[in-house]
């Protein structure tokens, strides 16, 4: 059996850059209910290179995560190596795609050990870089729709607009939207437009060229995927009798590292209020949500289902292995609009 290995992230702050190193790792022993995977991709995700420049280092130390040295990454497919005692759905020689939740530990590594509910068999045909770039930003979208009140048997019809489109976060919502049949508005960058009408949205709005405030309040829902700055203009976009709003770009970790728990919290008690504020004058019953990533099993399930479907697409940008990591993190730090994933040494 070759040593295992892990990508030690030395998290960057004020004039100190952040490091990236391939070392040696402990191989630690298997829970009842968990499962040992070779990992042969992973992806680099936003967080990924947030992380590694000290961003979420408060929040996430109630994960644990918050420390000067960290293994970064929430997405893997690979091959099964052991399985607990307790785990059936999957055996040593499957192929599988996964999760592991934020935490010290995360998927840049040679193993991973994962409860087995966030793992599940790659379908027959799906390669694994395909799988491998969906686990983290998909669960991110799923839990923003469901904060507005979104779903599969509500949404045919519904008018939606996604502010980011043509980002990861953006892309998935569009092809996920028009899946449950709804009308999709993706305001994006005029490089991004053609992306996302090819991924079925129904209308592009150039945000170079057009004011987000100069568009109609006719959506049943809206999704911040681009900027906190642009929150109050894409809610603005709602009509009164909308089902909500939801923003992945609050400002909740960044206040908290910035100020500290408490003036830092208070910061974002105030900007909360605020904005809900705003959009209770507009619509009265609408939600308003602060979408924060976590793992969600009927998000697996979904994108499991795609997988055996209709596979949901984020194109990768960038191949690298785990011990040249340093490009694929410049990569999605650069702010290109596809994906890029670290491959196992060969
Ligand atoms: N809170 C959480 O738990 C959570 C989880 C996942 C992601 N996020 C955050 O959500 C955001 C989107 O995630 P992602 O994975 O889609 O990131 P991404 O793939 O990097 O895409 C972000 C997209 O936003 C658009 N954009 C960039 N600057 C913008 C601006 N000034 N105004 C409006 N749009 C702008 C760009 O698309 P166009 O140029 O085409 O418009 C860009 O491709 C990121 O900031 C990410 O860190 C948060």
């Amino acid at each position: 059996m070759s040593p295992a290995m892990a990508l030690v992230c030395r998290v960057g702050g004020g004039a100190a850059p952040r490091s990236l190193r391939w070392v040696p790792a402990q191989r630690r022993t298997l829970k009842l209910d968990e499962v040992r995977v070779q990992v042969c991709v992973a992806s680099v995700n936003p967080i990924d290179v947030k992380r590694a420049a000290g961003y979420g280092r408060k929040v996430l130390s109630l994960l644990g995560a918050g420390g000067r040295e960290l293994v970064l990454g929430n997405d893997f497919a690979g091959v099964v190596t052991e399985v607990g005692p307790n785990v059936l759905h999957v055996s040593p020689g499957d192929r599988v795609w996964g999760l592991v939740p934020t935490g010290p530990q995360g998927a840049h590594r040679s193993e991973v050990c994962v409860p087995s509910r966030w793992v599940r068999p790659l379908p027959a045909g799906t390669l694994m870089v395909s799988a491998a770039v969906l686990p983290y930003t998909f669960t991110t979208l799923w839990r923003a729709l469901k904060a507005v009140g979104l779903h599969q048997h509500n949404a045919a019809s519904k008018h939606v607009l996604v502010h980011g489109a043509g980002g990861a976060l953006g892309q998935l919502a569009i092809q996920w939207l028009s899946r449950w049949g709804a009308r999709v508005t993706a305001v994006c960058g005029g490089a991004s437009a053609a992306r996302c009408l090819a991924l079925g949205a129904t209308q592009v709005v150039d945000r170079g060229t057009t004011r987000l405030s100069d568009l109609p309040s006719d959506c049943d829902a809206t999704l911040n995927f681009g900027t906190w700055a642009d929150d109050a203009d894409v809610l603005g976009r709602l009509h009164a009798g909308a089902l909500g709003h939801a923003t992945t770009v609050h400002p909740l970790l960044g206040h908290i590292d910035d100020r500290g728990w408490l003036t830092g919290g208070l910061a974002c008690l105030r900007e909360w209020q605020a904005m809900r504020g705003r959009q209770r004058a507009i619509a009265p019953k609408a939600r308003y949500a602060w979408t924060v990533f976590k793992p969600d099993v009927d998000a697996m399930d979904a994108i499991q289902s795609s997988l055996l479907s209709q596979p949901l697409v984020l194109e990768v940008g960038h191949h690298t292995r785990f011990d040249q990591a340093e490009s694929a993190f410049a990569h999605v730090g650069q702010g290109h609009p596809t994906r890029a994933v670290l491959v196992a040494p060969t």
